[in-house]
């Protein structure tokens, strides 16, 4: 018998279709000497059997992964800066253009999409939980509401600032499990003829690239075109339209308005229609992934051993939220991978989560190269090869285990 939850969405029954084990929460970075005080859940995902949402079986307390120390940084893609600039470049001539319009971004994180906003005079607020990355933004002069977005924070910035013309998340709504307050709040804000935006990572490629590491603890949704359609219609909105993204992995940014106000576009139609064909979230559909998964787990770790057999260096780029699955599912230790490197100054000088690999910045990279570089960041594949040329021309190698393990 396979293990079940309530859906969070309908209520309904979930069923549990893959399992990762013991894990810690993915940005909680360890300071040496701290090791015992971590936190632990046991991630597993499953499908509601009514509403069709793919959601974790467990649900990590928010304090436990949004606070002061939250580390990550949106600003650290020159890709996605430049993605953030054209969606509020777009804003700003869409949307935006009536008289005196607001909008509001929840997880504004860093300020990196309403810089460009701010810059234009517009009215806006990023709500944002996380102290030092809402101390960031606000340095920027983005105006920041240091809260968790839900209900009565709709409700406050209703009467304090008027409706929203755009509501806006980027890699946020499918960290949120209590989306009923969520929804509720969404449709306090937003003015009659307003849009909430949003994009995450989409599960239809997900699936197709076995990308597991796309599981950890704030992604507790993992969308897909039916079952946003189904979610915004139980809200009292309807899903308008739809736009595939190629950035982290692949997403799906997903426009919703009260019903009636905007025209659906044929995009939703067509992704809907694709979903079904494909059979995203049949059994069979989810057992070939589960076994792909396991199938990454074994090749990526047999690997790994074989470098250490041979006395090859292995070193992690990129200390991903994503590498928390990896390094824990697979129980990868620094005999393994000797240590991680990536740009965020918050993360540098501490261990990942759970495995306990050393983080260290870029430079530690480059002043002795490894024979090989496992890319945990291989969602910014281009960006960091480009900037790493010289890795491979002095004769390294990069790893990547999406959609199978290969070497580049
Ligand atoms: N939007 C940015 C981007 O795409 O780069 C940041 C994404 S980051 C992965 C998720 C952000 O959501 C974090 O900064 C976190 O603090 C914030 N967050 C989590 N729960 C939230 C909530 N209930 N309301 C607003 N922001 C939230
Ligand atoms: P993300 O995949 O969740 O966006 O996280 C990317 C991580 O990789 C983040 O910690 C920053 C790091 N990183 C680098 O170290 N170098 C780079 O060139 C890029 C793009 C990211």
């Amino acid at each position: 018998m396979s293990a079940t939850s309530s859906c969070r969405i309908c209520g309904d029954t979930v069923t549990e279709f893959i399992d990762f084990g013991k894990q810690p929460a993915s940005d909680a970075f360890v300071k040496p000497g701290e090791e015992d005080r971590e936190f632990f859940f046991r991630l597993a995902v499953g499908i509601c059997g009514s509403c069709d949402m793919v959601q974790l079986m467990e649900e990590v307390p928010r304090e436990q992964m949004f606070h002061e120390d939250y580390p990550y940084l949106s600003s650290g893609s020159s890709v996605m800066r430049a993605h953030f600039e054209g969606l509020a470049k777009r804003f700003l001539t869409t949307e935006l253009t009536g008289e005196d319009p607001f909008i509001v971004e929840l997880g504004s994180n860093d300020g990196t999409m309403l810089n460009t906003i701010a810059k234009a005079g517009v009215r806006h607020l990023g709500v944002e939980p996380s102290g030092g990355v809402a101390e960031l933004a606000a340095t920027k002069g983005i105006r920041v509401r240091k809260d968790f977005f839900e209900e009565s924070t709709a409700t406050a910035i209703r009467s304090e600032d008027g409706a929203a013309d755009v509501i806006y998340a980027a890699n946020t709504l499918c960290h949120i499990p209590y989306m009923e307050s969520i929804l509720r709040g969404v449709t306090t804000l937003l003015a009659p003829n307003g849009v909430f935006v949003f994009e995450d990572p989409y599960f239809a490629e997900i699936v197709e690239r076995a990308s597991f590491d796309q599981v950890y603890d704030e992604h507790f949704y993992f969308f897909t075109a039916r079952s946003v359609d189904e979610m915004a219609r139980r809200h009292g909105l309807e899903l308008v339209d739809v736009e595939r993204l190629a950035v982290h992995g692949g997403e799906v940014r997903y426009t919703l308005a009260r019903p009636g106000a905007r025209q659906r576009t044929a995009a939703v139609a067509e992704l809907l229609a694709s979903e079904e064909a494909a059979k995203l979230t049949s059994p069979a559909t989810l057992t070939d992934f589960r076994e792909r998964v396991e199938k990454n787990r074994d090749d990526l770790m047999a690997f790994l051993r074989e470098q250490r057999a041979q006395g090859k260096r292995v070193v992690g780029y990129g200390a991903t939220a994503k590498s928390a699955t990896v390094t824990n599912y697979l129980g990868i230790t620094p005999e393994l991978v000797s240590f991680v490197c990536d740009t965020t100054p918050a993360k540098q000088g501490k261990l990942t989560p759970g495995a306990h690999l050393p983080v260290k910045p870029p430079s530690a990279f480059h002043a002795d190269y490894p024979d090989y570089a496992l890319l945990f960041a291989w969602n910014h594949a281009e960006e960091i090869m480009a900037n790493e040329q010289a890795f491979r021309e002095a004769g390294g190698k990069w790893v990547l285990y999406v959609p199978t393990v290969h070497i580049v």
